[in-house]
């Protein structure tokens, strides 16, 4: 089986689960078949059906949302100011108490990234989501397409398994999972969350096979499991297993030298060069709370900055590219040569061998992206642009910050700061 690109927009997920009303199911299908569509060669289907996820998400947002909603982002959203810690003092604990590292494994294209737990024992691969908070992993009985190639949890297995049995359900923009709650102790790395909440799923439609489930790693308030049931990393923190900061360093699946590493508590001294520099959390209007939200100053295009206007940026490591206001899209591939719109405006291309730098600035500083990562995908000499254009109505002024922009830097989750904090990868 062969996977293509992976843009959870589990962000846009959870704008529709803020509104538990609205009925999704009806869209599944649909959604499903035309992934299948996307699993065709054709490139360009790829990124235009990446897209539509994303926007009927928010669409769907729009039409239940009050007006308050539909205001802009405006810089008044934007009072808290960032600030600059150095990577040797403050929260850099040269202690391994309270501490674990983890190997991350990389899905082929840097579409997804994926760590091991084990849940009663039973283990599982599960996607590292900064774009949602559920956690969960396929039940015994699951027999949709998608369970039949992952690891199951059987209950009757784990002698320390809690059924609490309360219905959930969340959707993504690549998928669906629904099912039940349950109770076990959750092993991630080094440490052990006990009596942890999860969701067991016997309803799920993915249209990737290489993970199990999925680790939210947002804020409580989004986890749709028991209406903001505490996350893993919440509980880690609450039993005292690590200080309330994790951290990554994602490496590209062309590096085979690189190991990506996902540090519970802490940060890795060793993966970055300089100082992190931190940005508190922002919640502007419109936005439920519970995400990784900054403000971003700026982008630039080799150097030069292009927006000159504050934007909120939503910090997910499950989305693969950049997806934002087409104004902002236009902006920047206006000033990389050779780049231009297909016909229906919904995609750019750039020159392959462009040698353009997109950078973005957080905090004051800029963090770049090499030029090699700006594609999705490559047609012919044309290859298709990772910065996608949707204006996400009603919520203006947002970029979805994936992994384009992520596997770039060493991004630190100040969980107890509530902050995010970047450095240049090493
Ligand atoms: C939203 O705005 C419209 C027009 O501005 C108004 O008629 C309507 O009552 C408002 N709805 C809510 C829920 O405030
Ligand atoms: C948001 O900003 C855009 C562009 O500046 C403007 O066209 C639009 O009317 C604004 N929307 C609201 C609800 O203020
Ligand atoms: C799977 O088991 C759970 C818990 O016993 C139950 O709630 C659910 O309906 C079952 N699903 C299927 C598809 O049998
Ligand atoms: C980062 O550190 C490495 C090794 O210490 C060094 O070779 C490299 O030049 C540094 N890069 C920057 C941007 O400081
Ligand atoms: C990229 O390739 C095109 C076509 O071969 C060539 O005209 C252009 O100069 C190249 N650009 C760069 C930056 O190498």
């Amino acid at each position: 089986m062969k996977l293509k690109l992976l843009i959870l927009s589990i962000v846009a997920v959870h704008i529709i689960n803020a509104y538990p009303n609205q009925k999704q199911l009806h869209t599944i299908n649909l959604e499903k078949r035309r992934f299948i569509v996307a699993n065709n060669e054709n490139p360009i289907d790829i990124a235009k059906s990446i897209r539509q996820g994303v926007i009927k998400k928010y669409a769907s947002y729009g039409t239940t949302s009050n007006n308050e909603t539909s205001s802009n982002v405006t810089t008044s959203n934007y009072e808290t100011s960032s600030d600059v810690a150095t990577a040797s003092n403050e929260i850099t604990p040269d202690k391994k108490k309270d501490q674990c590292t983890l190997i991350v494994n990389d899905i082929p294209q840097d579409i997804g990234y994926y760590v091991k737990i084990a849940i009663g024992e039973q283990e599982f691969k599960v996607l590292l989501d900064t774009g949602s908070s559920n956690l969960w992993v396929p039940n015994k009985n699951c027999t949709t397409i998608f369970c039949q190639s992952t690891n199951k949890f059987d209950p009757s297995k784990s002698k320390t398994f809690i059924q609490e049995g309360n219905p959930w359900s969340i959707q993504y923009g690549s998928g669906f999972a629904s099912g039940i709650t349950g109770i076990d102790n959750i092993k991630i790395g080094c440490v052990t969350a006990d009596k942890q909440i999860f969701g067991l799923a016997d309803g799920i439609i993915s249209i990737y096979e290489e993970f199990d489930g999925i680790l939210g790693l947002a804020f409580d308030s989004l986890n749709t499991i028991d209406n903001g049931a505490p996350t893993l990393v919440s509980t880690l923190i609450k039993q005292k297993k690590i200080s309330p900061i994790f951290s990554f360093h994602f490496q590209h699946a062309s590096d085979h030298d690189d190991k990506g590493v996902f540090v519970l508590g802490g940060i890795d001294k060793n993966k970055f060069n300089g100082t992190i520099t931190f940005s508190s959390l922002i919640s502007p209007k419109g936005l439920p709370k519970g995400f990784w939200a900054i403000k971003q100053d700026d982008a630039l295009v080799n150097g030069k900055p292009v927006i000159s206007s504050a934007r909120t940026a939503i910090i997910d490591t499950g989305t693969t590219a950049l997806v934002i206001p087409s104004s902002d899209a236009a902006a920047i591939h206006e000033k990389i040569p050779g780049s231009k719109i297909n016909d229906d405006k919904d995609l750019y291309f750039i020159p392959c061998n462009t040698t353009a730098v997109v950078s973005l600035r957080f905090g004051g500083v800029d963090f770049s992206i090499p030029s090699k990562d700006l594609f999705l995908s490559q047609n012919g000499a044309q290859c298709v642009s990772a910065i996608i254009p949707a204006d996400l109505f009603p919520v203006s002024n947002v970029w979805l910050v994936g992994q384009t922009f992520i596997k770039n830097v060493y991004s630190v989750f100040d969980v107890g700061n509530k902050k995010v904090g970047f450095a240049n990868s090493k």
